[in-house]
Order: structure tokens, then C-alpha cells, then sequence
């Protein structure tokens, strides 16, 4: 893997930049800075060499379709602020575009391309779509980890057509989790929630091996109570989960490793409403499960206090509203708790979970915040990234 850290003649060179803008977002507002913020280095590195800047990131899952609703637009804003320089944010067709339309301005140094995945090219990895884009610019740089478990075109195929770098958070973050995942220490707890069921579901099994507990939390622990015959109302869930889940349960029992599901949540009528506690066999056909409930926060805080390492991917419940977000917060406060006395080590990943923790201010109290939540857990896979590979 060659490091754009060491590289020395810059200047002037185009390089196109694919990180990982994809905030929370609410209504046009950002929810949470953190993933701007961490690129921050890259951008000033490069602009203190003198480079031009032809950002690529991606929002959202729009699949192939442009939706105004997750343009790059507030995120160029807020970087325009941060960095303070102004920022064309194109909004052309990239498939028209020309090496010729961009820089033509001599003092122009950052250049946004719109959201890559409003073009059906990027998640299928199309060859025509990442040589098209390699010729707006010299190199290429993945200054994106947490999107580096996509084989997708500004990722993967990218790299067949220019020389590629890994940028500096890209560096940083593999560094980090190499250091975690060989110093690892026994018991691990590794807690997995969010609402991206689909991505996460089909990683348990194979996490299950190295880790003595794995509690499921938020979206995917709906599909567990499901598979076990608890009601779960108009809850989110992934379909056709059956398989995945009978496996998990068979694989765990093999590897001694305890799958830990809520035994208890917190349902609402609605993402808006108040937070009402309930024994799982009280949920009714209109609730929406959007939490745990206290008997679960008691369990997953005891198998804390008994760990030696906690990882930690996705929110409890629907931390957005903040009837919904005590889970969350339990878990996050038992785990500084036991790092601020070094009884554990502490490793939390993801863009939601990034928000949870600051919200609550702990984010500098964890012993190491990745941006990556599906890349982080693929990474503890132990699989190899096909966006790492392709840089090597
Ligand atoms: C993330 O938030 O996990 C990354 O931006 C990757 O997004 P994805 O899960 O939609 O591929
Ligand atoms: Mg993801």
C-alpha cells in the first residue's frame, strides 16, 4: 500500500479524494459533524500541497437515482465554513463531464462532485464509470475506511486506473484496529445495534468465534424476537432472516459464545411518541419497538462490568428521539465508567454511534472511535476489505 502521506511532488496534481461524507442528516441539517471533522487533515495536508481537490463521497442508499434530499449540498456548506474556502458543489452529470470544466478558476483548490451513488455505475463497480472519473484527475486517494467493505466504483475499480493512495484517516483507522484486533483481551462483549439489518445480520455468525458475547440490539434484535415467536408490531425488520438466525444460534452454542437479546423494550406508536415500557409478550400490532428496556440495560451493563474489551456498532434504539435514546446512553455510560478506572478497553464504530456519543459528550472517553460501523465489523471478521486490497 503506498501512503499519500509520503508522497512529495503535489503540486498541481488533481487528485480525486473518496471519503465518507454520509452524516445524519434531518431535513437539510447536519446531526453530526464528526465524519467532516475527521477529514479535515486530509484536506489541509493537500492543500498545503498544493494539490486540487476533486472530492467523491456518497449519502444515503439512493441506488442509482438522484434524490435531492441526499445532496452533498449541506455537507459542502458546512465544509465550505471549516475550511474557509469556497466550494463548488457540481451538479452536472459527471457522465458529461470534462477534465476541461474543472480548475479553470487558478485559485479554485476543493471541487465536490454531487452524491457518486445518484449514478447506477458506482455500487455495481463499472469499469467504463471509474475510468470515466479517472480522467478528471492525476492520482486517487481513499481517505474513506468505513465505506472500504464496498466494492463499489469510487472504491474499488477506481484504482485500475490511477495511481492510488491511502489517505491519512484511512491509515490511521487500519492502524488503530490492527493494534485492537491483535491485543485484544478476554472476555470480549461485542454489541451490535443500528437499523442497517441487512448489512450486519449475515457478519454475527462469523463474529461469534472470537467473541464471549454478543448482544443484539436495535434493528436486527426485532428479527431475533421474531425467529423466537415474540410479537413485534410494525417494528422494522429485514425479511427472510430465518436461516441467518437459526445458524447464528447453532454456531453460538458450538463456540460457547452467549447471543444476549432484549428481554424487555420500549415501544411507541409512532418515531415521534412518548417511550412506553413493556414486557415482550405486551407488545400489540401497533407498536413500533424503538428501544430496551430497563431489565435488558440491567443485563448488557453486568456483562460490561464482567468484560476485559467492549466493541460497540449501533444504537439501542431510535437515538433521534431522545425518548428513545436512554439504551444508548446506559450503555455508553457503563462503559466509560469502567474505562475511566482502565478495567476495559473500549472500541466503538459507526456513524449513529459517533452521534450517541455526542450527544452525551463521551466521545473522547472511548479508547478508540472508528468512523466505520459496517467496515469495522467486517474488518473484526477478519475478512479482508476490498477497498484495502485494492490499494495493495
Ligand atoms: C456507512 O455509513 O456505513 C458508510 O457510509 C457506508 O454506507 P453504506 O452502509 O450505505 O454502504
Ligand atoms: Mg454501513
Amino acid at each position: 500500500m503506498k501512503f499519500i502521506r509520503d508522497q512529495e511532488n503535489l503540486t498541481e496534481k488533481r487528485v480525486l479524494l473518496r471519503l465518507d461524507l454520509n452524516v445524519p442528516l434531518k431535513n437539510g441539517r447536519i446531526l453530526d459533524q464528526t465524519r467532516i471533522d475527521k477529514i479535515l487533515p486530509i484536506i489541509n495536508f493537500l492543500i498545503k500541497k498544493n494539490s486540487k481537490i476533486l472530492v467523491i463521497s456518497h449519502i444515503g442508499r439512493p441506488r442509482g437515482r438522484v434524490d435531492k434530499q441526499l445532496s452533498l449540498k449541506p455537507v459542502c456548506e458546512n465544509l465550505e465554513k471549516k475550511i474557509n474556502q469556497k466550494i463548488n458543489l457540481i451538479e452536472d452529470d459527471i457522465l458529461q463531464l470534462k477534465r476541461n470544466d474543472l480548475f479553470n478558476d487558478s485559485k479554485e483548490r476543493v471541487i465536490f462532485l454531487e452524491n457518486i451513488r445518484f449514478y447506477e455505475g458506482e455500487e455495481k463497480n463499472d469499469t467504463n464509470f471509474s475510468k470515466h472519473l479517472s480522467k478528471l484527475a492525476d492520482i486517487f486517494v481513499n481517505d474513506a475506511f468505513s465505506c472500504s467493505h464496498r466494492a463499489h466504483a469510487s472504491i474499488c475499480e477506481i484504482t485500475k486506473f490511477l495511481p492510488s493512495y491511502a489517505g491519512l484517516q484511512l491509515e490511521t483507522e487500519i492502524n488503530a484496529l490492527a493494534k485492537v484486533t491483535t491485543e485484544i483481551k478476554k472476555p470480549i462483549a461485542c454489541i451490535i445495534g443500528g437499523s442497517k439489518i441487512s448489512s450486519k445480520i449475515g457478519i454475527i455468525k462469523n463474529l461469534i468465534p472470537k467473541f464471549d458475547n454478543i448482544i443484539i440490539v436495535g434493528g436486527m434484535a426485532n428479527n431475533i424476537l421474531d425467529y423466537l415467536g415474540s410479537p413485534i408490531g410494525k417494528s422494522f425488520r429485514e425479511n427472510d432472516c430465518e436461516i441467518t438466525i437459526n445458524d447464528i444460534f447453532k454456531t453460538a452454542k458450538i463456540h460457547s459464545c452467549k447471543i444476549v437479546y432484549p428481554e424487555d423494550v420500549v415501544v411507541g406508536k409512532s418515531l415521534e411518541d412518548k417511550a412506553k415500557i413493556k414486557e415482550l409478550n405486551e407488545v400489540n400490532k401497533s407498536d413500533f419497538i424503538l428501544d430496551i428496556g430497563p431489565k435488558t440495560i440491567k443485563k448488557i451493563k453486568d456483562i460490561i462490568e464482567n468484560s476485559k474489551t467492549v466493541l460497540w456498532n449501533g444504537p439501542a434504539g431510535y437515538f433521534e428521539n431522545p425518548n428513545f435514546a436512554l439504551g444508548s446512553y446506559e450503555i455508553a455510560k457503563k462503559i466509560v465508567e469502567k474505562n475511566k478506572d482502565n478495567l476495559i478497553y473500549s472500541v466503538a464504530g459507526g456513524g449513529d454511534t459517533i452521534a450517541v456519543l455526542n450527544q452525551i459528550n463521551e466521545i473522547d472517553n472511548f479508547n478508540f472511535v472508528s468512523t466505520a460501523g459496517g467496515a469495522f465489523l467486517e474488518y473484526l471478521e477478519g475478512k479482508e476489505l476490498p477497498g484495502i486490497k485494492a490499494l495493495n
